[in-house]
């Protein structure tokens, strides 16, 4: 690990909530460092903070076990903001009531500001806000009195201004809260008095004095995806221990996009000046994936031959004999246990299971320059580092890569008429709630215009129509959709470039309209379905997110949509193109 020096000013205490780290991202673009903390650490432990956080969290306060923190924090004499379930420990701890509403309340509202005092400073007094929420604060705790209410929220803030405690129902670190950076400003410099001192392009000396400290002597090993953090924390070991001492290696493994391993190639060797390599393993993954279908038999023999060629690398290298250590991009995020990325524990299953790597770890070989970065603060530090935007704009891409965007089935079957569209044949991997789903996709015959509201209908239609969790539309189709049938279909070379074929059109022209600027992330999918002689189908899968955990589907321009459309027909084997209206839940981003 590398270890940095700047001491937080601000906890934000994660009491179990997606938005812990929101939090803390938001209150470092205000200039001021922060880090996330666990709920219950000792108050002790928060001495010399300028102030505290208490996120937001699923719990209720009054059941047992729930998360909770230092009941002393209160009486600490340190500024504290209780966001939502935090707000709700406010009162619960000090003496208020917190009671579970008739209706939650989901989405934008209107507050009302009755009091607004250092916090709401310089806000008109009607605003719009974001709430999430079924619990609310019956009855503000002695020294507390409430400040704003809405229609269905009588205490939606409440203050103790002599203690400079300040609880808020609703969340100020989501855009849709319009002067939620206003507000987060008030608490950090008008409440907590806090100075501006965090700027992460301004660290880079002090991260790479780090890597000196933690590399010694020794050389630096990285495995490259293509992806951002590696690519910054490479850049950052050769810039602190010169080229020669750095070595990257990129796994090709005939899975990636068009162009990928040589785009990877021309960066890296560019910067690297000769201490990077590419391992072409594209055949050896292929034939260990031929004939295979399941979605989660595709992953793990992904996984395992990733294993088999770095242990290969590691060995052939002498990687393992005392003089190298390991270098990886992980981020802040991936290093805390709650409130992780999505895919941290993906990440973490498929490290553990090399062993040599493992043994790197173990040894405490092991340098990662970027622990306490955030995503967009890794993209500034890359900025400054001259790294060029073609690579810091990239949008997050899976590691099994465009195997989990081929979907295989193993039978040939028609559509089925459904009350709304047709249901396709093919099943998709989907959430709802804690656990995953696996069922067929309904086919609307066409999109729906910006007037319609896309969650609502894609909602309205999973819960209407049994045993589906994603809903399409048609944008064009080469036959009508009720002769459309699925074939049974391999991950195949031949399948494998009409899908990055498709994947390159789309790529393009969202980067020529800008549209790929709007969003964050573009997957596209190549499913079994076709007719007459063409046998595939493409989804279009533009979405909007924060971190992966939950996403929105967008609407692209129909003439953006429309040209996507027909570049991707005049592609051989394409039947039809679909375009995909499900947020993230009911299904997930990707298909697999
Ligand atoms: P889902 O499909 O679960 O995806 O909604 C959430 C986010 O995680 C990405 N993803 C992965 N990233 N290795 C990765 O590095 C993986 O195995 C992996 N699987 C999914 C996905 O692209 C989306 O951004």
């Amino acid at each position: 690990m590398t270890e940095q020096h700047v001491r937080p000013q601000v906890a934000v205490l994660d009491t179990g909530g997606q938005y812990c780290h929101l939090i803390a991202r938001r209150i470092r673009e205000q200039g001021v460092y922060a880090e996330v903390a666990s709920a219950d650490t000792p108050v002790d432990k928060l001495a010399g903070l300028k102030g505290v956080v208490i996120s937001g969290g699923p719990a209720s306060v009054y059941e047992a076990g729930s998360p909770t923190v230092d009941p002393n924090l209160f009486s600490a004499g340190v500024p504290a903001l209780g966001i939502c379930y935090g707000m709700h420990l406010m009162a619960h701890l000090g003496g208020g009531a917190v009671r579970r509403g008739d209706r939650g309340e989901f989405g934008l509202a209107l507050l009302d500001i009755d009091e607004p005092g250092p916090l709401f400073a310089g806000l008109e007094p009607r605003q719009q806000i974001w709430m999430s929420h079924r619990d609310a604060v019956e009855a503000v705790p002695p020294g507390f009195h409430a400040m704003a209410h809405t229609d269905t929220c009588a205490v939606a803030a409440m203050g103790d201004p002599a203690r400079r405690l300040y609880g808020l129902q609703f969340h100020p670190e989501v855009v849709h809260t319009r002067r939620g950076a206003q507000i987060l400003s008030n608490f950090l410099f008008e409440v907590c008095r806090c100075s501006r001192d965090w700027n992460p392009a301004r660290q880079i000396p002090t991260i790479e004095d780090a890597i000196r400290r933690s590399v010694g002597d020794r050389g630096v090993l990285f495995f490259l995806s293509g992806g951002i953090d590696s690519a910054v924390a490479y850049t950052l070991c050769i810039r602190a221990l010169g080229p020669d001492r750095v070595h990257g290696v990129y796994v090709d493994t005939g899975l990636m996009r068009e162009g990928e391993t040589e785009f990877v190639s021309t960066l890296f060797s560019s910067l690297a000046a000769g201490s990077f390599d590419v391992e072409h393993a594209a055949e050896e993954f292929l034939t260990a994936l031929a004939g295979v279908r399941d979605p989660e038999r595709k992953r793990n023999i992904i996984g395992e031959k990733f294993v088999e060629v770095q242990e290969r690398i590691l060995e052939r290298g002498h990687y393992l004999d005392g003089h190298w250590i390991l270098g990886q991009g992980t981020i802040y995020p991936d290093t805390i246990e709650s409130g992780g990325t999505a895919h941290a524990d993906l990440i973490k299953t498929h490290h553990n299971r090399v062993a040599g790597i493992q043994r790197l770890i173990e040894a405490n070989r092991i340098v990662e320059p970027l622990t306490s970065f955030y995503k967009d603060e890794v993209r500034e530090l890359g900025r400054t580092l001259g790294l060029p935007e073609t690579l810091l704009e990239r949008h997050p891409f899976p590691g099994p890569a465009l195997a989990i965007r081929c979907l295989c089935v193993d039978a040939a079957e028609p559509v089925q008429p459904a009350e709304d569209g047709w249901v396709l044949p093919v099943r998709s991997v989907g959430v709802q709630g804690d656990s995953r789903s696996y069922r067929p996709v309904l086919a609307l015959e066409r999109v729906p215009t910006p007037e319609e509201d896309l969650h609502d209908l894609a909602t309205r239609l999973i819960n209407r129509t049994a045993n589906i969790n994603r809903v399409v539309a048609v944008v064009r189709c080469r036959a009508p959709l009720s002769e459309l049938r699925t074939c049974p279909s391999d991950l195949s070379a031949e399948r494998l470039e009409r899908l990055r074929r498709a994947d390159a059109v789309v790529r393009k022209l969202a980067h020529d309209s800008g549209f790929d600027r709007s969003i964050w992330q573009f997957p596209v999918v190549l499913i079994p379905v076709g007719a007459a002689g063409r046998p595939d189908s493409i989804v279009l899968r533009p979405v909007d997110s924060v971190d992966g955990m939950t996403a929105n589907s967008v609407l692209m321009p129909r003439p953006l949509l429309d040209a996507m459309a027909g570049a991707i027909l005049d592609i051989d084997g394409i039947a039809g193109v679909f375009y995909d209206l499900t947020h993230k839940p009911p299904a997930t981003i990707e298909w697999e």
